[in-house]
């Protein structure tokens, strides 16, 4: 069983699947802490909810993202954190951060990686035209949306769709991918190799399929 802290700013819907995953017998894991940056955060009740520890740390009140970070890792690090789950985390992070959890911090991003990294990541695939969107998983370094990947889900963009429609079928998968691949880390599956630059560190999963597609539907 792997120990997780979960950082979010919003809905928390990826750390619902988590915390249903784990019910589920499906994913072999605790949630230790669950840290938001905003004292709002849906993702903050849904914590409460199931018993889990949630901490408020506002980032207004640090001079520096760097200050904001080594505060949360120091938290983590005491609540027995092993990894870290950026699950709707609207800040990059740096390496106070990672530092502290070297190859232990992964994030769900609702594209298909290197296209679209940031923000609207979704809406920035509809206005394109992409005829397939995404979602990935992969382990975070000092750039925004730019760790080695872990796994990907392909989703189809239909004719029929529109922006609010297509984010909910990415969402739908990043759900399923997401706690797939902390499953993966919890087995020891996941092998990271360091590779000179230009070429970034290669992830293997033993005996796993790491690519997915989305089931189309049929009405399209
Ligand atoms: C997801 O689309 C995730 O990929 C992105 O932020 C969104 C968070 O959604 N990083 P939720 O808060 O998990 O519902």
């Amino acid at each position: 069983m792997i120990a997780l802290g979960v950082l979010l700013s919003g809905n928390g819907s990826n750390f619902q699947a988590i915390i249903d995953a784990i019910a589920a017998g499906e994913l072999d894991a605790r949630v230790a802490v669950v840290v938001s940056n905003v004292a709002s955060a849906r993702g903050l009740d849904r914590a409460r909810a199931a018993g889990i520890p949630a901490i408020v740390v506002d980032h207004r009140g640090f001079a520096s993202r760097a200050d904001f970070d080594a505060h949360v890792a120091k938290l983590l690090v005491a609540r027995g954190a092993e990894y870290v789950v950026l699950a709707g985390f609207m800040r990059v992070v740096t390496g106070a951060l990672l530092g502290a959890f070297p190859m232990r911090v992964i994030n769900i991003h609702p594209s298909l990686l290197p296209a679209f990294p940031g923000i609207d990541a979704q809406s920035q695939a509809f206005a394109y035209g992409a005829r397939i969107a995404g979602c990935t998983v992969h382990f975070v370094d000092e750039g925004t949306d730019t760790g080695p990947v872990i796994a990907q889900c392909a989703v189809g963009v239909l004719a029929s769709d529109d922006d609010a429609s297509l984010r909910a079928r990415i969402l739908h998968e990043e759900h399923k991918l997401l706690t797939r691949a902390l499953q993966w880390l919890s087995e020891g599956r996941v092998t990271v190799e360091p590779r000179d630059p230009p070429r970034r560190a290669r992830v293997t999963v033993a005996g796993a399929q790491t690519f997915s597609f989305a089931a189309t539907p049929q009405n399209t």
